[in-house]
């Protein structure tokens, strides 16, 4: 809702969900805001989602990953393969540390691991952890900080 809220008025928000019952919760609830109309709910897994969008070359300002920590990888390599972000646009994904798998090697987590190399390794990134919460990646194509820094 407070992406919604931070939105222009012909500002679009995509929400995906793979659970109808959580879909026709958050519709009713978001229906009660007058942002309601910026919000579309799409019952659909994120990365089914990608594959079918990134044949229409639509662009997002903003991408915000937050749901399956398995698909979180895949997600971010789909992201740049298909150049999803537009111009300046931020990608944020969140549980970076994926509550203490990041640094506790007793709970044997290769999510936040896997992720962490392949966010590193990926060329032309500007990256930025932030210790908010669980942990937020924020991720910006270098060439477009650059041209803000000018
Ligand atoms: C942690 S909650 C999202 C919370 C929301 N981002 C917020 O900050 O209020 C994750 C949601 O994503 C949904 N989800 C999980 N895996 C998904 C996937 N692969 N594709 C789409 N939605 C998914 C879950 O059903 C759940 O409702």
């Amino acid at each position: 809702m407070c992406m919604a809220e931070a939105l222009p008025a012909d500002g679009e928000l995509v929400s995906l969900e793979i659970c109808e019952h959580l879909k026709t919760l958050a519709a009713e609830l978001i229906s009660e805001s007058q942002h309601a109309g910026k919000i579309h709910i799409i019952l659909e897994p994120a990365i089914k989602f990608i594959n079918r969008i990134a044949e229409t070359k639509e662009k997002f300002d903003m991408i915000f990953v937050d749901g399956e920590k398995a698909d979180y990888v895949p997600l971010f390599k789909m992201i740049f393969d298909n150049d999803l972000l537009s111009t300046g646009g931020t990608l944020l994904i969140d549980n970076a540390y994926n509550r203490g798998g990041a640094y506790n090697p007793s709970l044997n987590d290769r999510v936040p691991q896997e992720l962490l190399d392949t966010v590193k390794a990926w060329q032309g990134l500007h990256t930025i952890l932030l210790p908010l919460s669980d942990g937020l990646w924020m991720i910006r194509r270098m060439k477009d900080v650059e041209r803000d820094a000018l």
